[in-house]
């Protein structure tokens, strides 16, 4: 394929992911010598149901990927809509020295450090490491997992974030204490299994 063709190409799936509504997470891990690394991520997906397990695809370029690789475990923090600042810390290299400074953070057995006030710290173990060019997929096996009452995501649209507003009138789904079951403003989810 010529240059040209393939700047459009590359173009084209840009504009394309621009169209995904991602939630913000922040990947978080520890080096050998106890310092905690981590970045802002939204290429988060869930895998599997049996083993439990999720994806996330780190740029082998950031300062947590040599740190992931040989500690072997990661948390996904996954960011409340008013937790904007975390994801700018965590995603700007000129502010990397802030990053674990702001914020509730804490660690859990293994020394991996979790934001204690995200909507959901999901605990892993690298399970596989997956080399796809720019980027490397860590599967992550689900040790353990936390989730706040509220859902209420930091979402990512079209270079952008979406504002509370926009938000809340687009999505949102609030537990409740009784059922235990998630009540949704939009739409019935009852019944539906690939929800997590
Ligand atoms: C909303 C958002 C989502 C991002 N998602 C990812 C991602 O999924 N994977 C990735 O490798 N980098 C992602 N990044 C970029 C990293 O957060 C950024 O490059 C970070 O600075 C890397 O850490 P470092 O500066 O310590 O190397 C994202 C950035 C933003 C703002």
């Amino acid at each position: 394929m010529t240059d040209e063709k393939e700047k459009i190409k590359t173009d084209l799936f840009r504009q394309a992911m621009r169209r995904f509504a991602a939630t913000v997470s922040i990947i978080s891990t520890v080096s050998n010598d106890g310092t905690p690394h981590g970045m802002a991520a939204t290429a988060v997906t869930s895998l599997s149901f049996d083993p439990l397990s999720l994806l996330v695809a780190v740029n082998k370029s950031a300062s947590m990927f040599e740190p992931l690789k040989s500690s072997g475990f990661f948390c996904v923090n996954v960011l409340h809509s008013n937790q904007r600042n975390q994801c700018d810390i965590f995603s700007r290299k000129e502010i990397r020295d802030q990053r674990f400074k702001v914020g509730n953070w804490e660690k859990n057995e293994n020394g991996i450090p979790y934001l204690t006030d995200a909507q959901a710290s999901i605990f892993c173990e690298v399970d596989q490491n997956i080399n796809a060019g720019s980027h490397s997929a860590f599967i992550g096996l689900v040790l353990n997992v936390i989730t706040d009452e509220l859902i209420d995501p930091l979402i990512y649209l079209d270079g952008g974030f979406l504002n509370n507003t926009e938000a809340k009138n687009t999505s949102q789904h609030i537990l409740n204490k009784e059922t235990k079951k998630y009540k949704s403003t939009t739409q019935n989810l009852e019944g539906i299994d690939w929800l997590w």
